[in-house]
């Protein structure tokens, strides 16, 4: 059977219904769409796990400040229905603003302490719009399982808590980062670097790799790792690093030693564009 498109939550419930009374088990890949060999890696996943697959594919407006990239955030429908359905998944749900949110909607789901850091620093409505839309989709897909790359690492830990939390009856799966050649972490914002700009952002992951060598070699001051990894994004003359930071992987807390689960994780600017990237230890 193709790829069945669907823009209205009602038609997703439909089939979901259908497909629950035959027993069968549901994966969920949530995604603001453009989608690229990254969001590939999820897809993938779910299908080899799950009887049958949903792909959301929506720029979820509520997730942006006023002063982000909503408007030019890059789209192209088409090039991603012909990648959903090349991958086996079963349904793509691209549902309009007005369709996923009431002109008088006002309820939204917070995860407080892990998003205060990070991210959630510099962008303080975002994880509420993430967990807001994440649950609804959670809700219309009555999926068992969904999938979340490991590139939003604040993101997965912060879904992973909420879900936790509100007793949602879901397995929150994450996928390792997915890489170009040169290193630089596959992203839908990489299209928004100009030539140059590219050609420098490699610097995130040769950083990162160097802090992890040197946390792997014994290093166990924070402090140090964090010195290293922004001297060498600081070598580059194109990168204007947002933040360094080395937090533990449970609570996203600041942490001076690196015993135990760690992320360590930055945001670097080259031009306008952010970039983030990351690594984590899990013991
Ligand atoms: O990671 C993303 O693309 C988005 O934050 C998500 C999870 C699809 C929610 O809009």
């Amino acid at each position: 059977m193709g790829l069945i498109r669907t823009l209205t939550k009602k038609e997703v419930k439909e089939k979901v219904r259908e497909w629950k009374k035959e027993g069968a088990s549901i994966g969920l890949v949530p995604t603001m769409g453009y989608l690229h060999e990254g969001h590939a890696s999820l897809i993938r996943k779910a299908v080899e796990q799950n009887d049958h697959v949903i792909v959301s594919d929506f720029v979820n407006p509520i997730q942006f400040g006023p002063k982000e990239d909503l408007a030019t955030y890059p789209r192209d429908f088409e090039a991603d229905c012909a990648l959903v359905e090349s991958l086996g998944a079963d349904l793509i749900f691209h549902p309009s603003p007005e369709e996923m949110y009431e002109p008088d909607f006002c309820t939204h789901v917070n995860v407080d302490v892990l998003t205060k850091g990070l991210c959630g620093a510099r962008r303080p409505v975002h994880f509420g719009g993430v967990c807001t839309v994440v649950s609804k989709l959670f809700h219309i897909s009555e999926a068992d399982r969904a999938y979340f790359g490991q590139k939003d690492a604040q993101q997965l830990a912060v879904v992973r808590r909420m879900a936790r939390d509100l007793d949602m009856d879901i397995e929150i799966i994450g996928c390792p980062i997915i890489r170009e050649e040169d290193g630089l972490a596959k992203s839908s914002r990489n299209t928004y670097l100009s030539p140059q700009e590219r050609k420098a952002a490699p610097i995130l992951h040769k950083a990162l790799t160097r802090g992890q060598e040197m946390i792997e070699n014994g290093e166990k001051d924070a402090s140090k790792v964090k010195a290293k990894v922004s001297a060498i994004i600081s070598s580059e003359p194109l990168a204007r690093i947002d933040y360094v930071e080395i937090v533990d992987w449970n609570q996203l807390q600041p942490v001076e030693t690196t015993d135990g689960p760690i992320l360590c994780a930055v945001a670097v600017y080259f031009g306008s564009t952010r970039l983030i990237d990351n690594f984590i230890k899990e013991d």
